[in-house]
């Protein structure tokens, strides 16, 4: 599908000027950057799941560092680079930083300049492939902070995103050079690292310092809220000519778990859907077509999984989806049992308890045991949106 122009929901982008919540998070990244402009020296570590967020959040803290008087750059790790092409990167991507936000162009292209450049050692270096040191480093980010102080800035802020990739090579080797050379300079620097997975102990092999050198942590998952969530897909739409009424965002919302990827990709077929047959207000039944098509290998799934189920089985999950989506057996059991009485309740809970497993063994629903009692819950929110499509239709408001 050829999207039109203009499309707000691009899940490829950095949030940017759409970004929304994360305000916990953004208060804490706000200390570290005034202790960083104060002199010292932070380090953060920021983890999540693909589409949570990582890369938008990077660029917060870029944008709120240079607001803030500080530099700031952000590099994408990639699979074939090395420790010192990172390294290169980082001091270039500061100079971009000085010469696209303080006019000053002339230290970006004298680090341009390979071999002979003479303000910078690492260019040389890289030109006769030739390792960088600690002590190479340390003279070149000297020289770098000299720079940023000229320019009146007061520190240099230096993100890495994609730091899973960091993995293929010695990445310990990496930071404990750089971390080495920041120690010596005495501050005025921080390192952002955003990765995929809990990486911190594969790149720390061989370098047992890693997790000092990283000792915060800014987990990221999926939307705080529901409120935060709609708001996401809400701004983007400001100004656009088609509007989502309240409660297909929260459908949408609910179907993505709050995940942001989930929901701006979505969002993405319903607007596309929507330009295309000119509407102004999108409405559930362009939910339901986007969903069974993105979703269509779970879908054809769920399909067959259900072709597949007893009756008895089919009606406990209608009840289950009755209760929102998740229940205990007992809670089922209330439900055949109307009015409620003991009896009912003792002979069916079992019964009930028998095909609620049934259900979670066909991966339709999970359990979860907590305080001794056991929650069934539909797996996800893709899988309790096709069910209630397929048994229980005027429950997804679909016409
Ligand atoms: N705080 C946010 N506010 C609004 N949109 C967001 C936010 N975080 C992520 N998104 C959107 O979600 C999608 C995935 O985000 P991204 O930052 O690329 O995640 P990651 O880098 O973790 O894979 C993008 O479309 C992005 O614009
Ligand atoms: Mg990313």
């Amino acid at each position: 599908m050829t999207s039109p122009p203009g499309n707000p929901f691009e899940s490829t982008q950095p949030a940017r000027q759409y970004f929304v919540g994360r305000s916990r998070e953004i208060r804490e990244m706000d200390e570290y950057l005034n202790n960083v402009k104060a002199g010292g020296a932070t380090n953060i570590y920021i983890v999540g799941g693909g589409g949570e967020g990582k890369t938008s959040f990077l660029y917060k803290i870029k944008e709120t560092a240079i607001e803030k008087g500080l530099i700031a750059t952000i590099i994408t790790v990639s699979d074939g680079m090395d420790p010192d092409q990172v390294i290169y990167q980082l001091i270039e991507g500061a100079l971009e930083d000085v010469a696209k936000n303080h006019g000053r162009k002339e230290y970006y292209e004298e680090f341009q300049k390979g071999l002979s450049c003479a303000m910078f050692k690492i260019p040389g270096l890289r030109a006769i492939k030739e390792r960088i040191t600690p002590k190479d480093l340390e003279r070149d980010l000297e020289s770098l902070m000299q720079v940023v102080t000229g320019v009146g800035a007061v520190g240099v802020v230096l993100c890495l995103d994609e730091g899973q990739r960091l993995k293929h090579m010695n990445g310990g080797a990496l930071f404990a050079t750089v971390r080495a050379a920041i120690q010596a300079l005495g501050g005025g620097f921080m390192i952002v690292l955003a990765a995929l997975e809990d990486i911190i102990p594969q790149i720390a092999e061989g370098y047992t310092g890693i997790d000092r050198f990283f000792p915060n942590n800014l987990p990221l998952g999926p939307f705080e809220n529901d409120n935060v969530a709609v708001a996401a897909i809400d701004k983007r739409l400001e100004g656009k000519p088609i509007r989502f009424p309240r409660f297909l965002s929260e459908a949408i919302v609910e179907i993505a778990e709050r995940s942001p990827k989930d929901i701006i990709d979505i969002c993405h077929d319903i607007y596309s859907e929507g330009i295309t047959s000119h509407i102004s207000e999108a409405d559930m039944d362009m939910l339901r077509k986007v969903v069974y098509d993105r979703y269509s290998t779970t879908v054809s799934a769920v399909l067959k999984t259900l072709g597949g189920l007893r009756p008895s089985d089919m009606s406990t999950l209608r009840k289950l989806l009755q209760l929102g989506r998740s229940g205990r057996a007992r809670d089922v059991a209330a439900l055949y049992c109307r009015p409620a009485d003991d009896d009912c309740l003792a002979r069916i809970e079992p019964v009930v308890y028998q095909e609620l497993r049934v259900l979670a063994e066909r991966g339709l629903c999970l359990s979860d045991i907590t305080a001794n009692e056991e929650v069934f819950h539909v797996s996800s929110g893709v899988i309790g949106y096709i069910l209630t499509a397929e048994l229980n239709p005027q429950l997804n408001g679909v016409s």
